[in-house]
């Protein structure tokens, strides 16, 4: 079997395009479009690059979309001062705080931050008064990559109802989101993670995989029933030769590329699960595009919710 891919790349397009009108419509009711301000503190190669792609997409649908920058040697307290001045401003319907922080600012840091966030601009779904009401199922701000995944999957007409779900990594940011989510759409939920014994056989048994733990080809075949929906949340950059040989094999095109440029992207699954699944998200192309389109999304959300009209 050859799995079909699920493609993040065109759907993020279209919901791009529905979204436009909508932000536009937003623009000439309030004399403003739906703000959204991102805090980058210091000089992380890979979210510069993040941060970036999230800029240009708003501002390409029409967003206005400011990077607020700290250097690497700011304090929890001047981090706290900027989202504050962020949760007062009227232009500014959205913020995100991109993780991590420098680790210069100490464990607890980044909770700190977040947990400063006003509730109704946290597009991002971090603070806690978000998640609770994500856990009582009545959120409006949810996760991005999860509120991604769960769009791709009703898209693609996966079906989620009575389903196993397993999903391996229970980050704050992807893994217990989606598990809620998940739930809320009536699938059986398993939750695996680093301590899991087993492994393996638990994946086995999942009709969608979803793998969000940074181990890249950590997903092999024998985790997948065959015609399983797999989904890939890993980003991880590979610069280890060994480790592009024995994801890609001698030939493949991708291992070429890693050769001309001395890295490549590759997610949490093996390429060779696309002989077993069903349907498989691609790394690059398939969740990083759809988080950035939730969170355009979730910025228009919290904008409307704000000037008291129906998120929709
Ligand atoms: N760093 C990597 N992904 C994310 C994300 O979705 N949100 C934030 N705030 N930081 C990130």
């Amino acid at each position: 079997m050859t799995a079909r891919t699920l493609d993040g790349q065109a759907l993020a397009k279209a919901m791009q395009e529905e979204i436009r009108p909508e932000v536009a419509a937003f623009t000439a009711q309030h004399g403003r479009p739906p703000g959204l301000g991102i805090v980058l503190v210091g000089d992380n190669p890979a979210s510069e690059v993040y941060v970036r792609n999230k800029l240009k997409a708003g501002a390409e649908i029409g967003f206005r979309a400011d990077l607020e920058r700290l250097p690497a040697s700011a304090t929890v307290s001047d981090t706290i001062a900027l989202v504050e001045r962020l949760n007062r401003s009227d232009l500014h319907d959205g913020i995100l705080v991109q993780s991590p922080l420098p680790k210069a600012m100490g464990a607890g840091a980044e909770q700190r931050v977040f947990d400063v966030i006003a509730a109704e601009k946290d597009v991002d779904g971090l603070t806690p008064v978000n998640v609770g009401r994500l856990v009582q199922k009545r959120a409006i701000l949810v996760a991005c990559t999860p509120s991604g995944i769960i769009e791709l999957l009703d898209r693609e007409k996966i079906p989620i109802a009575g389903r196993h779900a397993v999903v391996i990594g229970r980050s704050d940011i992807v893994g217990k989101p989606m598990a809620l989510l998940l739930l809320h759409r009536d699938a059986t939920v398993t939750v695996c993670h680093s301590r899991t014994p087993d492994l393996a056989d638990i994946c086995r048994q999942a009709d969608i995989l979803v793998a969000a733990v940074g181990k890249p080809g950590l997903v092999t075949n024998d985790f997948i029933k065959p015609g399983a929906a797999v989904v890939d949340v890993g980003m991880n950059t590979v610069t280890d030769a060994a480790v592009a040989t024995s994801l890609f094999g001698e030939g493949h095109p991708r291992l070429a590329l890693f050769r001309l440029k001395g890295s490549v992207l590759v997610g949490d699954v093996h390429p060779e699960v696309a002989d077993v699944a069903g349907a498989l998200t691609p790394v690059p192309g398939g969740v990083g595009p759809l988080t950035i389109t939730m969170l355009m999304r979730n910025t228009l959300r919290a904008a409307k919710a704000r000037a008291g009209q129906p998120v929709g």
